[in-house]
């Protein structure tokens, strides 16, 4: 695995395969505290029509991340991001006021974690945002999650507790879209990114 990555949009080919990463990550993130139900609603072959009705929605942005040395197709890709407007949520403290877009799922297959995937995926979707005129994000994590640590990295600040599959959450919020690209781009090779946004 190179480590070097092309993010792209999904295409509904891709369905499929965003739908295993989707229930792996799942699995690898909550699988020690979710019920057999709840994740037995993520796997995917249940989800493939889910994620196609997600990438064919222009109201949302779902994009892959692609390892090149694998070929073009959806064999290639190694994580996704699938974002849009913020949503409503279950909240018990804080708010989500003055924020215009959401990272609803970000996940990256196991074997692609720790080279900096989850951070151009992250930046390609603000990016995205941007361009559609948003000036800042947020996204929800369940609080018993031990990948959190990297919302706190790339410098998410909590802004709101809730809800969500009978589990505690926690938001994230950036103000400024350009400071969480400037996060995620900065410790990253710019010769790896060639987003399509
Ligand atoms: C969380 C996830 C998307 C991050 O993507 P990634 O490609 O592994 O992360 P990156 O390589 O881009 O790491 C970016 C930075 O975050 C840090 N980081 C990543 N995971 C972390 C963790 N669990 N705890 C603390 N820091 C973490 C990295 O060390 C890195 O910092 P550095 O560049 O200073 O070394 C990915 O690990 C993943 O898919 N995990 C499983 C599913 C999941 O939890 N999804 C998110 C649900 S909220």
């Amino acid at each position: 695995m190179s480590g070097s990555y092309v993010i792209r949009d999904a295409v509904l080919e891709d369905a499929p395969v965003i739908a295993e990463i989707h229930e792996r990550g799942w699995l690898q993130a909550y699988g020690h505290f979710i019920t057999p139900e709840a994740l037995a609603e993520k796997s995917a072959e249940k989800r493939i029509a889910y994620w196609q009705a997600r990438i064919a929605d222009p109201a949302v942005t779902v994009l892959v991340g692609c390892d090149p040395a694998l070929g073009d197709s959806s064999t290639a890709v190694q994580g996704m991001v699938y974002g849009g407007p913020v949503l409503p949520h279950d909240m018990t403290s804080g708010s989500l006021d003055g924020f215009d877009s959401e990272l609803y799922i970000l996940h990256c297959r196991q074997s692609a974690q720790g080279k900096g995937l989850g951070r151009l995926l992250t930046a390609a979707l603000a990016r995205r945002f941007q361009a559609a005129g948003a000036k800042s994000l947020v996204l929800w994590a369940f609080k018993d999650n031990a990948f959190r640590g990297f919302y706190d990295r790339i410098g998410g600040r909590v802004v709101a507790e809730g809800w969500d599959e009978g589990q505690a959450d926690i938001a994230y919020g950036w103000d400024d879209l350009n400071s969480l690209i400037a996060a995620c781009e900065g410790a990253t090779n710019t010769a790896n990114r060639a987003d399509t946004a």
